[in-house]
């Protein structure tokens, strides 16, 4: 993906050049981004809109409505998007490079925040405005870009792993794997259950887009290894970032992962989870209110996921509210994404679509913990999380990973040849 503005190029090649491969422009409130977007006046009541991707659980025109009923002359129109993160960032920068005004509300992933804020694509908010002290504090750096707010945080993401609990009990298996190498010798145990014929050990999201990108990097983080350092320099050209690699790429070759998990996204692996074809998965938490709604209630629990030498590392995902630089009736977008953005709306999807909560104290609350047992380890899950490349050029680094994994997983190149690769790309993308 090479889109950008001049502007943001001059910026982050004179940035590069200093080594701060990380930040882009507008630095303070005085300059580039933070003047402009700080000086944002949040003028205009009216009618707007919120994009996002497809609402797989079916709980965001609830919440819209509770808000449409009490400003009828502020309407959100919700405008879903395809259920694919990359086609959802492609027409977001579409709608902001021609500076239309036909998007609102944004639903960023938590990867686009400095992407998004570099190029003067969303404004920047008043911090003061929203409980920021009462959220999770990895959540909220995601929302931030050079230490201003660009963001609301909504719903954050960890990846967990889902497990039949029957079929593991079944075969004497009394607790969840830690280890890669436990899942695997749990598999074997369970395939020689006469109910388990015909199914696979384990998969995730191996689909050349932006979930091969979350589970590359968990990989490579759950065996030790960086994808890129504390000053945004990539390190993947290294023993354990092999060692994560193989792991994905071996369970191909040797069948632990089935064959036409390389299509799977969220969804494609849910659904086979859900249909009994799957023994372990790797998702987010949205899977647990559906899973539980389908043939598999009753029958799954989750765990942290499994590592090479012990439980491994999520990928921090999740979401939150910009606001479109060109949109129209900024009042009412302000208002509408504190209400969205609330701890009584993310109690709502909580509760009803398991999302997780941006806020610390729903984790805790015993009758949320009673309905989803989960939410210590998910908690645990997203404050222990690896944040993907904080990258200005983001589209281009996860282009790189998508490519190169894909490469590997589909046995196309070694890991080592695509590993080496990766690490160029890299290079190169970090230092435009
Ligand atoms: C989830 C995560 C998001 C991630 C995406 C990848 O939606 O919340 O951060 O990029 O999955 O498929």
């Amino acid at each position: 993906m090479k889109i950008r503005t001049t502007r943001a190029l001059q910026c982050s090649t004179a940035l590069a050049a200093a080594g701060l491969l990380v930040t882009a422009c507008g630095s303070s409130g005085d300059g580039g981004a933070g003047a402009s977007a700080g000086s944002t006046s949040f003028q205009g009541r009216g009618p707007i809109t919120y994009v996002a991707g497809k609402d797989t659980s079916g709980v965001v025109p609830k919440v819209i409505d509770r808000w449409n009923r009490l400003h009828p002359k502020e309407k959100v129109t919700f405008i879903q998007l395809p259920t694919d993160a990359d086609s959802q960032r492609q027409q977001m920068i579409q709608n902001a490079e021609t500076k239309s005004d036909a998007y609102t509300v944004l639903s960023l992933d938590v990867v686009w925040t400095s992407e998004f804020a570099a190029h003067q694509w969303i404004d920047r908010l008043p911090e003061k405005q929203f409980p920021l002290r009462t959220m999770l504090k990895p959540v909220v750096e995601t929302a931030k870009y050079r230490g201003n707010l660009y963001a609301a945080p909504a719903s954050s993401d960890g990846g967990l792993l889902y497990y039949r609990t029957d079929l593991l009990k079944k075969a004497g298996v009394t607790r969840p794997p830690a280890t890669w190498s436990e899942m695997t010798a749990d598999c074997a145990k369970v395939k020689k259950l006469p109910e388990a014929k015909g199914m696979s050990c384990y998969a995730g999201q191996f689909q050349k887009y932006e979930g091969l990108t979350v589970n590359f990097a968990e990989a490579v983080n759950s065996a030790g290894g960086v994808v890129t350092d504390a000053n945004g320099r990539p390190h993947v050209d290294t023993p354990e970032a092999k060692k994560g690699l193989d792991f994905l790429a071996g369970s191909v070759k040797d069948g632990t992962i089935p064959k036409e998990a390389v299509t799977y996204q969220e969804e494609d692996g849910r659904q086979a989870f859900q249909s009994g074809k799957l023994i372990f998965l790797r998702n987010w938490p949205y899977v647990y209110a559906l899973a539980e709604k389908s043939k598999a209630a009753g029958k799954f629990a989750v765990a942290p996921l499994p590592g090479l030498n012990g439980p491994g590392s999520s990928s921090l995902g999740g979401h939150n509210l910009a606001l479109s630089s060109f949109a129209k009736n900024k009042a009412t977008a302000l208002d509408f994404m504190k209400f969205f953005s609330s701890e009584d709306s993310a109690g709502t999807f909580l509760r009803d679509a398991s999302l997780a909560p941006p806020y610390t104290d729903l984790y805790d609350n015993a009758s949320l913990v009673k309905q989803y047992p989960y939410l210590p380890v998910l908690k645990q899950s997203i404050l222990r999380a690896v944040p993907r490349p904080r990258v200005v050029q983001y589209g281009d680094v996860t282009s790189a990973i998508q490519q190169e994994t894909y490469a590997a997983l589909t046995g196309s190149k070694s890991s080592t040849q695509a590993l080496k690769d990766l690490q160029n790309d890299l290079q190169h993308a970090t230092a435009q």
